[in-house]
């Protein structure tokens, strides 16, 4: 939650206590220059002993709580027949209201199934956003097209709308009404848009979308890798929400969709992940591909015991201090950049604070990836591992033709419980440098690129040797740190 100090500034306070720590180490800049350079510019590449704050990703890297931990030790280890598993299954009962549930791996093995078993090639699957995965499962695994229906507004980085994870509900007709609903296998809604800046959309968005579904058969399918943290912005963006839980609007979300699945690496801090449905017919078609490609039916690929710790996570998720932990951070963050004039997404999201590098570093054209560079500029001056979410992280075209992003973002997530107050101070006191010195910041050059999801291994160079010179920058005026 936050919290007002009688000062009148609002903060955001911590509702847990630290009973474990990791030591973590900041690296002198010249350690952090040959990293980087050894790294091929892409902060995938970085080994951690290299990393002050990994502001990477959110994605099984939240700190679990004692109650996780504990369920950890007490485990039904069965391959079959797991009561583990049915704890699981009751959780997902209680908190997300579906019947029928299979655990995976993590989010993109519900995406590889999903699209395997519901969209034949030439399809179309309209989407309020694509994540990385998401896409190349529908396109490669599916052989569909993945068609982004966002509101206009989506892809203004700076702006006051409460939900630029809306779906356009107009265009969503529009493509029914060219496509065919038989070429529609189903709509997908993500819950709080990944590539958007972590964006909600609005239950009233969310109704309508259903309702447009109704109304042509199509199934509505929820990926609800973030769905704690839309539900919490709902609580305090929409009206008619205000009085009602982050549980009662979870549950309403669910109840919404036909075929749920998550990523339990982020609101359930595991590493695994589910798809749920109340649909016997939906869970059918899936269910005979569960032990081809992840494992039998009560543990889908997961080990037991991430699966009882999910099962506990399941049901923390939306206590409010959980749910609110990364936003609240998140908003502090966000807005102190913007008073410094920093250019930031705005509003705040649910995932991380994202740098808009096409303001940011408008010297650098698209096709010298600003996003990456910002990223790896940011990890040079201060040690904080960001993320890419630019034109790096698209794929190319099918004739080898770069594919330009909407968005250019540095992505710097907040992992659930992990970081402080004054990483945080840290992290906008080095961005702030970092806006000051940005003309020192150059393109990059892809030096290997390898054929899909080129972001996780793709090596790249600094153009003019920016790197040495940048770091060179950070010593005089930073000092060894
Ligand atoms: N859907 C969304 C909205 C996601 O954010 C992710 C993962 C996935 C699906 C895939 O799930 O990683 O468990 O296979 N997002 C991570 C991130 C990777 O860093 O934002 P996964």
């Amino acid at each position: 939650m936050s919290i007002k100090l009688t000062s009148g500034k609002e903060i955001p306070i911590e509702m847990h206590k630290t009973r474990m720590i990791q030591k973590i180490t900041l690296p002198p800049v010249e350690q952090r220059l040959r990293a980087m350079e050894e790294a091929g510019y892409n902060t995938f590449q970085l080994k951690t002993k290299d990393v002050f704050l990994d502001m990477l990703t959110d994605s099984g890297v939240n700190a679990m709580s004692d109650n996780q931990y504990a369920a950890m030790m007490k485990v039904d280890d069965a391959y079959a027949g797991s009561m583990t598993f049915y704890e699981f299954a009751d959780a997902v009962k209680d908190i997300l209201g579906y019947k029928h549930v299979m655990n995976v791996h993590q989010g993109r093995a519900a995406e590889h199934l999903i699209a395997k078993v519901f969209e034949t090639p030439g399809d179309v699957v309209p989407t309020n956003y694509h994540f990385t995965t998401t896409k190349v499962h529908i396109e490669v695994t599916g052989g569909a097209t993945c068609l982004e229906i966002y509101a206009d507004e989506a892809l203004k980085t700076s702006s006051t709308h409460p939900f630029k994870g809306n779906m356009d509900t107009q265009k969503l007709k529009n493509t029914i009404k060219k496509h065919g609903r038989e070429k529609i296998p189903f709509v997908r809604m993500e819950a709080t848009t990944n590539l958007l800046g972590g964006q909600p959309f609005s239950m009233a968005n969310l109704k309508e979308v259903k309702q447009i579904c109704v109304e042509h058969r199509i199934p509505l399918v929820l990926d609800g890798s973030l769905i704690c943290e839309n539900a919490y912005l709902v609580r305090q963006r929409e009206r008619g929400y205000e009085k009602k839980t982050v549980a009662e609007i979870v549950k309403e979300m669910c109840s919404l969709s036909d075929l749920f699945y998550m990523s339990g690496r982020k609101n359930t801090s595991v590493r695994g992940g589910c798809i749920a449905t109340n649909n016997k017919e939906l869970f059918e078609k899936i269910q005979p591909w569960l032990p081809v490609y992840e494992g039998f039916f009560t543990y889908g690929g997961m080990s037991q015991r991430e699966v009882a710790a999910m099962a506990v996570g399941m049901r923390e998720m939306v206590d409010p201090d959980v749910a609110g932990c990364a936003v609240e951070q998140i908003k502090y963050f966000v807005n102190k950049l913007v008073e410094i004039g920093i250019p930031v997404v705005t509003p705040p999201g649910g995932l991380a604070c994202h740098l808009d590098a096409k303001k940011f570093v408008p010297h650098i054209p698209q096709s010298q990836y600003p996003a990456g560079a910002l990223t790896a500029a940011l990890y040079l001056a201060s040690g904080i591992r960001s993320m890419e979410r630019g034109t790096i992280s698209m794929e190319r075209d099918k004739d080898g033709k770069e594919v330009f992003a909407d968005l250019e973002l540095s992505r710097i997530a907040l992992p659930r419980r992990v970081y402080s107050m004054s990483h945080i101070e840290y992290a906008i006191d080095r961005i702030s440098w970092l806006y000051k010195h940005r003309n020192l910041i150059k393109g990059l050059k892809f030096v290997f690129e390898p054929p899909v999801l080129r972001f996780f291994i793709g090596k790249l160079e600094a153009l003019d040797n920016w790197g040495k010179d940048f770091a060179e920058a950070c010593k005089k005026e930073l000092g060894e740190h």
